[in-house]
């Protein structure tokens, strides 16, 4: 493998994750190239590879893994295939870039550290909150000091639910909204205030919207303790109408911050007759919309390739991995058993043998 020039990346699946991977790598185009696409759907992955130049398509992403320049590989396909996935590319001697949730249970979160540690290669966790512009704005003002002790952050994904079946189907994504979305908010709050020990989770959940589509929970609300007196809130919802929701607060003795990633970054706008497209699920164009602009870079999608790029490189250490997910992980499984106990789960919380994380709020799923 090449130890200069651009990194030779490999993306796993087509859709709509893969195209987020796959125009990141292109709006930062410095220090990496996708050389090859692999999903197993005939036409998906020629469709991306037509629209991003990518000059290598599979339909077996084992196969991608023999072709010997490829050095780092990111997985874009449905949770339950992180672990598996994130196995066989370590064995075949590349980095890993692994979407969020990290997998479906800690067994595999361990697998996943372990394998990569054994074969050398890094395993680096997607979650793009530590990259997001106005996200980091807030937390280089924290550790500057602008809102002296913090004892409450919050962090609030919503939207009405995702893009693609298998979410709804908790036997393949694991859980509902929580594991889907919040997710970002545990890391998030956790990487914000420093990565203190996390002492407790009180979760509450329900499914009120989408009960004919889903087993899973479509809104939640978690809270997590912190070593240090500090508190974080998080909120996510599959059942909130008009588009994506994605803010946070950070409250200190000495001051607080707010950011609006999509209602902040946008040109509130009037249109009797619609347009292209405004932002991610947004359900029209038409009447009052808030349609942003450099959408991706708001979000800190190419920020954080060109980041794990450089690591691939040596150039920068990894700020997120799959140390991380694997305590995000964890909270995902304190939090649906205390959404059924209706009591808060002290952490270290680390049953063995489960299959899913929802699994411990529904103990019997239906069908
Ligand atoms: N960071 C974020 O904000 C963010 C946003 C969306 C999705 N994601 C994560 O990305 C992952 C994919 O989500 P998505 O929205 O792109 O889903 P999607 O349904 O749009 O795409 C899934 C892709 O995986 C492919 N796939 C399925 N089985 C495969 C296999 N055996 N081998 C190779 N490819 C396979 C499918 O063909 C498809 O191309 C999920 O884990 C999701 O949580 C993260």
């Amino acid at each position: 493998m090449a130890a200069n020039g651009k990194v030779k990346v490999g993306i796993i699946g087509s859709r709509f994750e893969a195209d987020i991977h796959a125009a990141a790598f292109q709006i930062m185009p410095e220090e990496a190239e996708v050389v090859a696409v692999a999903s197993p759907t005939a036409g998906h992955p020629e469709a991306l590879a037509e629209k991003y130049g990518i000059p290598r398509v599979f339909h077996d992403y084992r196969e991608m893994l023999k072709e010997p320049d490829i050095e780092m590989v990111t997985i874009t396909a449905p949770n339950r295939l992180h672990a598996r996935m994130t196995v066989d590319i370590a064995k075949a001697g590349k980095h890993v870039v692994c979407e969020k949730p990290l997998c479906m249970t800690l067994e595999e979160a361990d697998e996943m550290i372990d394998v990569c540690r054994r074969q050398g290669v890094l395993l680096m966790y997607a979650e793009e909150l530590f990259f997001t512009p106005k996200y980091v704005k807030a937390k280089q003002m924290a550790d500057e000091g602008a809102f002296g002790k913090l004892y409450l952050v919050k962090q609030c994904e919503k939207h009405f639910g995702p893009h693609s079946p298998w979410f709804w189907d908790v036997r393949q994504s694991g859980g509902g909204a929580l594991m889907d979305l919040g997710c970002h908010g545990i890391a998030f709050c956790w990487w914000f205030l420093g990565r203190p020990k996390i002492q407790s989770v009180l979760c509450h959940m329900g499914t009120y919207v989408h009960n004919d589509n889903t087993q899973g929970e479509d809104d939640s609300i978690c809270i997590l303790e912190f070593e240090g007196n500090a508190t974080g809130v998080v909120e996510n919802s599959w059942a909130r109408r008009g588009g994506m929701e994605d803010r946070i607060e950070v409250y200190g003795e000495g001051g607080v911050t707010y950011a609006d990633l999509h209602m902040g970054n946008a040109l509130p706008t009037y249109s009797e007759y619609g347009f292209g497209y405004a932002v991610e699920k947004a359900p029209t164009t038409k009447g009052w919309t808030w349609p942003v602009y450099e959408e991706l870079w708001n979000y800190g999608f190419p920020q954080e390739m060109h980041h794990f790029a450089r690591c691939v490189r040596g150039k920068e250490e990894p700020i997120v991995t799959g140390e991380d997910g694997r305590v995000v992980q964890e909270v995902l499984y304190a939090a649906y058993e205390s959404a059924r106990r209706g009591a808060k789960v002290q952490l270290p919380f680390r049953p063995e043998g489960v299959k899913r994380p929802i699994d411990l709020w529904k103990t019997e799923l239906d069908g």
